[in-house]
């Protein structure tokens, strides 16, 4: 299996250990590094709600958590008939973390939809603004 093949199944799989108890929307995620590691990750709610955290981002800790810092692309997979791209937060995180990788929209069954970061988050606030 080549890199993208591997990172959209690793995605699906990823899926299946979603907690989407309140919306039942389940999601995963899964990172590839440059140097071709995968994290994945799944959305997990929680009885308080705004305490959810999406699938990307828990992909994203679970990788910086291990130190690796260089990340070539990640593929989202939700059951939707249109691409569920990252919310707002989750976008400024990969693009402060990530960089201008690739973004893989993908269901259980297809890939829909590739898009690079710089196209999902235009005019981004990021760490150069704060050096002035
Ligand atoms: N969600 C993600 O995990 N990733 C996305 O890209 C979109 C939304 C989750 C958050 C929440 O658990 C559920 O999907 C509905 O918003």
């Amino acid at each position: 299996m080549n890199d993208s093949d591997r990172l959209v199944a690793a995605a699906r799989a990823a899926r299946d250990h979603a907690i989407a108890t309140y919306s039942h929307f389940r999601v995963g995620a899964a990172l590839l590094t440059r140097a071709g590691k995968v994290y994945t990750g799944c959305n997990v709610e929680n009885a308080s709600y705004g305490l959810t955290m999406c699938a990307e981002r828990v992909a994203l800790f679970k990788a910086l958590s291990e130190g690796d810092r260089e990340f070539a692309a990640i593929v989202v997979v939700a059951d939707t008939a249109s691409p569920t791209p990252p919310c707002g937060a989750c976008r400024q995180l990969l693009w402060e973390f990530c960089g201008d990788v690739s973004v893989v929209l993908a269901t259980p069954t297809h890939i829909l939809a590739e898009w690079q970061m710089k196209d999902l988050l235009p005019l981004p606030f990021d760490g150069r603004l704060l050096t002035g």
